[in-house]
């Protein structure tokens, strides 16, 4: 039975890792190949798949040895990002959007996910924080920011008197990226019209990106965290249209607890940016 076990500890480990296909059963030497790929590239030669090529998942391209490994596919972008867009505006309100996202079925990263991880918290809150996407305890359980991170925040929001009661936190994406990898330019900009439409639908004064990835793409800046961290923006953005030309809001961003964790130096400056948050917080009736 101990054997049985092992196996599937070492298969989860793989699906937690993002292995989610066969891709052959005899070793592959990339380095040897990716010598001669330039020259076949220059050719205009594309490796074809052998026969004996396996894959677990119907309808996608067989893959095997000597194969350029499948990526996954990806519908056209303007088509998911137009239909987005359209869901989006039509959601006149939170239980509507939550069954669009629920519904859209265009994000790749969606056939690999447990779960559509919405929002929790107050939607009626002052504040509302954004942070990247759902780790495999968020995948799981359905929920933002639960896991060992999402304990951190809690800590952090308690250190400025705040709680899930008086907060609203949500994720870029709605949906876990395979083994926790970066989100890919493609996946954060089909998935942007549910992000924006959801800030819109929950109002708040205040909003906060945890973490680099939501700062970035919504104030769609390209300096990383450690420069924008701890300042007031304004969002959306300008030229971005904004809904019924609602004022745009204050918003900061802070450093993802998951990078606090990594490096816990930094808690002092994360410090600094919740005090800033809760005096700007007491300046709002
Ligand atoms: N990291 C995030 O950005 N969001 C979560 O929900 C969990 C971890």
């Amino acid at each position: 039975m101990e054997h049985i076990a092992n196996h599937l500890a070492a298969l989860n480990f793989y699906i937690d890792s993002g292995v989610d296909e066969v891709i052959g059963t005899t070793p592959v030497d990339r380095f040897a190949e990716s010598q001669t790929a330039p020259a076949a590239l220059a050719a205009g030669v594309r490796a074809a798949a052998p026969s004996s090529a396996l894959s677990l998942a119907p309808g996608r391209p067989a893959v095997g040895p000597g194969a350029t490994p499948a990526a996954i596919p990806m519908p056209p972008r303007t088509e998911a990002e137009a239909t987005a867009r359209a869901l989006a505006a039509g959601a006149a309100d939170l239980p509507a959007l939550r069954q669009v996202m629920e519904n859209f079925d265009l994000c790749p990263l969606k056939k690999t996910a447990a779960n559509t991880v919405f929002g929790t918290g107050n939607p009626a809150a002052r504040i509302m924080l954004i942070g990247e996407a759902p780790g495999a305890d968020e995948d799981r359980q359905g929920l933002p920011f639960v896991g060992v991170s999402g304990q951190l925040l809690d800590r952090m929001l308690a250190s400025i008197g705040l709680d899930r009661g008086s907060v609203y936190i949500t994720n870029m994406l709605a949906w876990r990226p395979p083994g926790n990898r970066k989100p890919t330019v493609e996946e954060t900009t089909m998935c942007l019209p549910f992000i924006r439409r959801h800030i819109e639908l929950v109002a708040p004064r205040i909003l906060v990106f945890v973490g680099g990835t939501s700062a970035s793409i919504l104030l769609q800046r390209s300096d990383g965290i450690t420069r924008i961290r701890g300042r007031w923006f304004e969002y959306p953005p300008e030229g971005v249209s904004n809904i019924a030309g609602e004022a745009a809001r204050p918003a900061m961003p802070i450093f993802h607890p998951a990078y606090l964790l990594r490096q816990p130096a930094l808690k002092r400056l994360a410090w600094i940016d919740l005090l800033a948050i809760k005096a700007r917080l007491k300046d709002i009736t």
